[in-house]
């Protein structure tokens, strides 16, 4: 609908462009739709391999979950689409580049920005945004210019690549409601899954998984395998509230059975092989690195500079990880590493053990000394602070030790308790 509308308003001559990113649609079908609406040309685009390499595995070695619950599977399409989009806009010699977004969501700022700090001199259109039409008007305006549209199809708006499948609008825009079966087609409810459990083993390089069941494989089919494996047993359902970047809080529903599976695993073979320290400062990398991600910075400096920290420390997140499957869950079930950091003589509760418990002693005394002399002074003492309040002076006061006992006087009365 939207080359038509370029066509019309904006005597366009279109040019139109498809990714391959493992959706799973009828790129000739598209390629057949566009023609058919009198485009100049029309490109499909396999992009799978770019994908998974440098959107997909990056994510993983950053643990990506945005709010700790969404994989990004959308999101981390959208800087590639707008680099796909650049290119053939500058192969093509075209002026503007044109996308379909609306305007409540967070797809058009992550394309918008990436078209711009990608090349600022091409305009964005967005015609979905500009039309105002609502949705009986659209059907309408698709029906006068014979453009055909599936009603089944648009029960949800879904949107679909190898590393996840996100659904929004229908029943799902009411949170306390269950989404409804139909808006699963990846993975099967866990009671309809088998009552066998099933282990599989996720081997990682480079902080990249590249084996699975120990069979070597690239990116795609990997997770295109793990994803249907996954799937089967009702892996990857994920129901979210989601803060959206332009403000809006909305029930999201995603599947992402490979995503959560390799996840999973990651996360834990990390475990055996950074230090606490490591994976305590990682974690705020990896959530700013997820929150930018989702906001649409994918070209934002900071984001290549915690890339480049993640990159210095994953080198050696290599090993290999059990994963079992069983009735929409995935449980780790064991894990090893040539840079495995685990020290059985250290961790052994047998006599033989190398770690020195005489240490301990010491250890907590000064490790526990500035908490010990906190606690001596402030339970002796209470709290007093003024607040100005309304123009007038309340005394706050905090018998400190007794956590439930903050106090707002104002002259004698107690505001709470
Ligand atoms: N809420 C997700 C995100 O912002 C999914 C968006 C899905 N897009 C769509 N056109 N259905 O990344």
């Amino acid at each position: 609908m939207s080359v038509k509308w370029l066509q019309e308003k904006y005597k366009a001559s279109v040019i139109t462009v498809t990714l391959d990113l493992g959706q799973q649609e009828d790129l000739e079908a598209i390629r057949e739709k566009a023609e058919k609406l009198g485009v100049e040309r029309h490109y499909n685009i396999d992009a799978k391999d770019e994908f998974v390499r440098d959107y997909v595995f990056p994510a993983i070695k950053a643990n990506a979950l945005y709010e700790g619950k969404y994989p990004l599977t959308t999101a981390l399409s959208r800087p590639l689409i707008a680099r796909k989009l650049v290119e053939v806009a500058l192969k093509e010699n075209a002026t503007a580049v044109a996308h379909g977004c609306t305007g409540k969501g967070n797809d058009q700022v992550r394309l918008e920005i990436g078209v711009r700090a990608l090349a600022p001199q091409l305009k964005v259109y967005s015609p979905v945004k500009e039309w105002g039409m609502d949705r009986a008007s659209e059907i309408e305006y698709a029906r006068r210019h014979g453009i055909p549209i599936s009603a089944k199809k648009h029960a949800y708006s879904i949107d679909q690549n190898l590393w996840g499948r996100s659904v929004e609008c229908g029943v799902i825009e009411y949170p306390d409601q269950s989404p409804p079966e139909d808006a699963f087609t990846l993975t099967v409810p866990a009671e309809k899954a088998p009552d066998r459990a099933e282990t599989v083993t996720l081997g990682f390089k480079g902080s990249v998984p590249v084996s699975l069941n120990g069979e070597k494989m690239d990116g795609v089919s990997l997770i295109r395998t793990l994803n249907a494996i996954a799937g089967a047993h009702g892996i990857g359902r994920i129901d979210h509230m989601e803060d959206r970047v332009v403000g809006i809080k909305s029930r999201e529903v995603y599947e992402a059975p490979a995503a959560t599976c390799i996840l999973e695993a990651h996360k834990d073979l990390e475990k055996i092989v950074l230090t606490g320290m490591e994976l305590r400062f990682k974690e705020l990398v990896d959530s700013q690195w997820s929150y930018l991600v989702y906001a649409g910075l994918w070209f934002e400096p900071l984001k290549r500079s915690l890339d480049a920290f993640i990159e210095a420390m994953e080198g050696r997140v290599e090993g290999e990880v059990k994963l079992k499957l069983y009735k929409g869950s995935v449980m780790v079930q064991g894990r090893s590493s040539p840079f495995s950091l685990y020290d059985f003589d250290l961790a052994t509760y047998d006599a033989k053990t190398t770690f020195k418990a005489w240490a301990s002693e010491g250890f907590i005394e000064l490790w526990g000394l500035p908490t010990i002399v906190a606690q001596k002074v402030l339970s002796s003492k209470t709290c007093e602070a003024k607040v100005k309040n309304k123009n007038e002076t309340l005394l706050i006061r905090d018998f400190v030790g007794d956590g439930k006992s903050l106090h707002a006087f104002h002259g004698h009365q107690q505001l709470y308790d």
